[in-house]
């Protein structure tokens, strides 16, 4: 089954898309993960991301594109979910003509929402694992022992971007830039639009019955 995951900053499609993708057993792409993995690597891509990265601007599609394009087809027989990629429209035609290229077809498009302060508290209290990547949060879901990772006891961060300035910009960036794809892709087969403004695992069970639907 492939999948892809769009909505705006921290309506839960890491959290949400890390879990199905383990319980389809398929691979998971967040894009801002590979792009964090590539800024921590020093590699040319990274590099070139980093500062964009930081002050909440898309990174350049051309360094996105070929970054997803390997991934896809590498993992194209097993099956994979999409998250962060594509952003805008012009990446999601780059994507087409990819998957068109290497074969593959799009079984579900699944649009995230909620409400833009659901999303700010969301990103403020947001905390990650540095050794196993996983996301907590301070007040939804925090860890047993503050300030350590349940899963691998790694030590947990806040994420440069989860300032509240640049939270701020990440939210036009999203509304100029990837509210589009709703229209170019809500006609398709397979769409689906979910309201994410409820309890994790409320909005779970919502996600894996319209996605085995
Ligand atoms: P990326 O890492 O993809 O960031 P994002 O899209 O802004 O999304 P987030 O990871 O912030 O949020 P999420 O929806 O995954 O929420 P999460 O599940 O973590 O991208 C970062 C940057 O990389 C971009 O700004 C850009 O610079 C660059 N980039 C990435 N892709 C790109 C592309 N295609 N083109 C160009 N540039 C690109 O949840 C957030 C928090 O909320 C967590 O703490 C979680 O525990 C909590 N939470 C989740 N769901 C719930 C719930 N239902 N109730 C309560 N809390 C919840």
């Amino acid at each position: 089954m492939n999948i892809i995951f769009f909505g705006p900053p921290g309506v839960g499609k890491g959290t949400q898309g890390e879990r199905l993708a383990s319980e389809k057993g398929i691979q998971h792409m967040a894009m801002g993960d590979i792009l964090r993995a590539a800024v921590r690597d020093g590699t040319e891509a990274g590099l070139k991301a980093k500062t964009f990265m930081d002050g909440g601007k898309l990174v350049p599609d051309e360094v996105v594109v070929a970054m997803i394009e390997d991934r896809i087809a590498a993992d194209k027989n097993a099956g994979f979910l999409l998250d962060g990629f594509p952003r805008n429209v012009a990446q999601a035609k780059s994507l087409d003509a990819m998957l068109a290229k290497h074969g593959v077809a799009i079984d579900r498009i699944v649009f995230l929402d909620a409400p833009e302060q659901s999303l700010i508290d969301r990103l403020c209290g947001r905390l990650i694992c540095r050794g196993c990547g996983f996301g907590f949060h301070r007040q939804y879901s925090p860890p047993q022992k503050s300030g350590y990772c349940d899963r691998c006891g790694g030590e947990l961060y806040q994420r440069d971007d989860d300032r509240e300035d640049v939270i701020a910009h990440r939210l036009e960036v999203y509304h100029e830039q990837t509210a589009p794809l709703l229209s170019y892709y809500q006609q398709r087969d397979g769409f689906t639009s979910l309201d994410a403004s409820g309890e994790m695992d409320a909005v779970y069970a919502v996600l894996k019955q319209a996605v085995e639907n």
